[in-house]
């Protein structure tokens, strides 16, 4: 059970920034955004608003976007280029390496007593980049990113695999979404870390062709039917999940691109390619989860979400979009246009989940409704021990069916972070760091 005030209560939302937001991995952008000296993307973790740019020497950095002098926003764009961030209110310049380098009226104003090597822009101490996606965590004592994934570092894998099993770049489509909705963030973490059982909700969009398929259902691989097991996977000591499909044999391509020859050749090459790379493990089918504690991630429709808290009422979602990059125009084009569709402020399936999430969060707010708790007891998360279990050997905690065991690791890991004062260690992490 669940009390509905973890949804709504101020208080709670505020210790969370503090023992959650504060001391967790955060997703901050794709290496892709920011390719050239200079560049810079402005990206946020938490309520904070941040700067991932790469310095004049290639160097990638996370600073606050926060001015030490005042605290003005330094940066206001949402992405550029610039050697230099001069705040707009009193004109302090820092370098794009972070160092404070211009002070109006310096000599005069402030003398000698101006130390300007201690006044350089706030950096994220822990800062990670892993196969083009970049991760920071604001606590220096922190667990290190591979630690702090565990098993769920495969689910990661996983995502960033393109098509063909092997090690090609994926790449963001220029932009991203970004969208307010009135709802907690954690609506959107639990839904995407296992929600395999509110398929009702998209009944409407089934009946529609929305995916390159041409058939019914949302899904491109909606269409293949060979016989498979739905997985939950997860990693409850640190609140990871994901969904999977393990087919249960090897089974040839299935066409899902009738109306683009170009997207199906290089769709089935891709699957051939992969089931060679892979052998039997090219059985296993990625759907997406959520890392803890909300970025969360879909396979199919190769896309990247994070709820940022805004308040315990609202969140600002932001939602990336990635691409093969060795893939053919015209797939990329195809992909585009099917993930736009699908989701994003106009998605049409991720518009039934807002509905879903802003009304159930509402009732969270009301006099009567909020006394009474959740029900989380979907699925008795029996160990995935059918033919084919060892393909999953490794990959954290499995269950078959349709149960609500992912979201329950998501709310172990936050719980105990929330019982855990910021000036102690969680007992995961304390368990982690003496098996380094
Ligand atoms: S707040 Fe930035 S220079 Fe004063
Ligand atoms: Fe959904």
């Amino acid at each position: 059970m669940i009390d509905r005030a973890i949804f709504v209560d101020p208080a709670m939302y505020a210790q969370e920034q503090e023992r959650v937001f504060a001391r967790s991995w955060l997703f901050v952008g794709h290496a892709s955004q920011i390719p050239g000296n200079g560049d810079f993307f402005l990206s946020r973790m938490g309520e904070d608003s941040v700067i991932l740019n790469r310095d004049m020497d290639g160097k990638i950095h996370v600073f606050l976007n926060s001015c030490r002098h005042r605290g003005m926003r330094l940066c206001r764009y949402d992405f550029g280029n610039s050697k230099y961030f001069v705040c707009p209110y009193h004109g302090w310049g820092f370098r794009a390496s972070g160092q404070l380098a211009a002070v109006p009226l310096r000599d005069k104003g402030y003398g000698d007593r101006l130390d300007t090597a201690a006044w350089s822009l706030i950096e994220v101490p822990q800062l990670v980049e892993y196969r083009g996606t970049i991760w920071g965590c604001w606590d220096a004592k922190g667990l290190d990113f591979r630690t702090a994934m565990g098993a769920a570092i495969a689910y990661l894998d996983a995502f960033l695999e393109p098509p063909d099993g092997g090690d090609g770049e994926m790449e963001v489509i220029g932009g991203i979404h970004k969208w307010r909705m009135p709802c907690n963030w954690k609506w959107a973490a639990e839904n995407f870390a296992g929600d395999n059982y509110h398929n009702v909700s998209h009944a409407s969009v089934d009946q529609l062709q929305i995916s390159p398929s041409q058939a019914k259902g949302r899904h491109t691989i909606d269409v293949i039917k060979d016989p498979a097991y739905t997985l939950n996977l997860s990693e409850p000591a640190l609140g990871h999940a994901a969904r999977a499909v393990l087919r249960k044999g090897d089974y040839p391509y299935t066409p899902q691109y009738p109306a683009h020859p170009v997207v199906e050749e290089y769709f089935r090459s891709a699957y051939e390619e992969r089931r060679r790379r892979l052998g039997e493990r090219a059985r296993l089918n990625w759907m997406g989860g959520n890392l803890f504690p909300n970025m969360s991630f879909s396979n199919g429709r190769t896309s990247i979400a994070v709820w940022n808290p805004i308040g315990p009422n609202e969140t600002e979602a932001w939602r990336w979009y990635l691409l093969p990059k060795s893939a053919p125009q015209q797939v990329k084009d195809v992909l585009r246009s099917y993930v736009m569709r699908y989701a994003g402020p106009g998605g049409m399936t991720e518009q039934d989940d807002m509905e879903n999430w802003a009304l159930a969060h509402q009732s969270c707010r009301s006099t009567i409704a909020r006394r009474y708790p959740f029900n989380y007891q979907l699925g008795d998360g029996k160990p995935f021990d059918a033919p084919g279990a060892h393909l999953v050997t490794g990959l954290g905690v499995v269950s078959e069916g349709v149960s609500e065991h992912n979201q329950r690791a998501l709310y172990g890991r936050w719980a105990e972070l929330m019982e855990t004062p910021s000036t102690e260690q969680p007992r995961a992490q304390h368990d982690c760091n003496h098996g380094q």
